[in-house]
């Protein structure tokens, strides 16, 4: 059975870690300029129906940093699911290349991209997901904080594809996840669902950001209009009122609490210039850990560890 990565679900809890170890190890070896090759004579496509600037730097060059060659194959390329049936360019695309890593709009086509290609997929984000980041996300948090014990992680901001990934996380990992959000913002419920039935995690979905960050570990944000959703941009601003990640809003934890964004950010929007540029900002370890992280994954589904 080949692998995927299309869900953090799809890797049972002990398949995370060893994939977060494996991150470090790899990691390790790029910083200190290993002779590290085991992608060697292996290529991937990467299929991109939305815009992205570190899905894209990240796994071309790590794919290229561990001896492989990336190609990128943008909006106007493919047209997957537009100018080609979804399950057409996933025979084709596995007939040249070893894996494949899409970012798409809707989940089904990444789903069905998965199911027909012979080669793994990996999932650069739909709209209704992101594993990358949220593994990446995770990794940061330990390397900075020394373990994942006893953990509060609050979300503020629009209940979007990276809740959904953080919610699949808390399925394979104990800790505290809060979603703050305006109402009708909210996660979808099957995703809340499959996070409280795995029985690990404490979840919950808070309309009171200053209450709800008390005592955070992490607090996370993303923008509030996601790609596809630009159209909504001011009145989603309207909505969010009261949702920005400030200075007041960080003080409101009451402990020495780490920030962290996806990025890109709007700047003056979900968060300030301040937060973003403040010593408790690891945004950029964060963007950073996105290319290790897939490298143990692609690895790890590659069964080439
Ligand atoms: N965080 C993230 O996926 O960034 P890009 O959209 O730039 O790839
Ligand atoms: N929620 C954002 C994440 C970007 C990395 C989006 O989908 O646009």
């Amino acid at each position: 059975m080949k692998r995927d990565f299309i869900h953090i679900t799809d890797f049972t809890t002990a398949e995370i870690w060893d994939t977060l170890h494996l991150a470090r190890e790899v990691k390790a070896k790029l910083k200190n300029r290993e002779d590290y090759k085991p992608f060697k004579d292996h290529s991937m496509s990467m299929i991109f129906a939305k815009p992205s600037a570190r899905t894209r730097i990240s796994f071309e060059t790590g794919f290229f940093r561990l001896g492989g060659h990336a190609l990128y194959l943008g909006p106007n390329d493919i047209g997957i699911g537009k100018r080609e049936a979804v399950k057409d360019i996933a025979r084709v695309v596995s007939r040249y290349n070893d894996i494949i890593m899409a970012r798409l709009f809707e989940h089904r086509h990444m789903t069905e991209l998965a199911e027909h290609a012979t080669v793994p997929v990996v999932n650069g984000l739909t709209d209704y997901n992101h594993p990358c980041q949220i593994m990446a996300d995770i990794l940061t948090i330990w390397e900075h904080r020394g373990n994942l014990d006893d953990l509060k992680i609050v979300y503020v901001g629009d209940g979007n594809n990276i809740v959904h990934s953080w919610l699949h996380l808390a399925a394979r990992f104990p800790f505290e996840f809060v979603c703050v959000c305006p109402e009708g913002y909210s996660p979808e419920s099957a995703a809340i669902r499959l996070a409280n039935e795995a029985g690990l995690s404490s979840i919950s979905i808070s309309h009171d950001p200053k209450t709800a960050v008390k005592n955070a570990d992490v607090i996370y944000t993303d923008v509030w209009a996601s790609m596809g959703q630009k159209d909504e941009r001011d009145e989603r601003i309207k909505r969010f009122q009261g949702f920005q990640v400030n200075d007041d809003l960080m003080a409101a934890t009451g402990k020495d609490t780490y920030f962290m964004h996806c990025l890109p950010a709007e700047r003056g929007v979900e968060t300030t210039d301040s937060v973003l540029e403040s010593k408790n900002s690891i945004v950029f370890a964060e963007a950073e850990n996105r290319m290790h992280a897939q490298n143990a994954i692609m690895l790890r589904i590659m069964g080439i560890e």
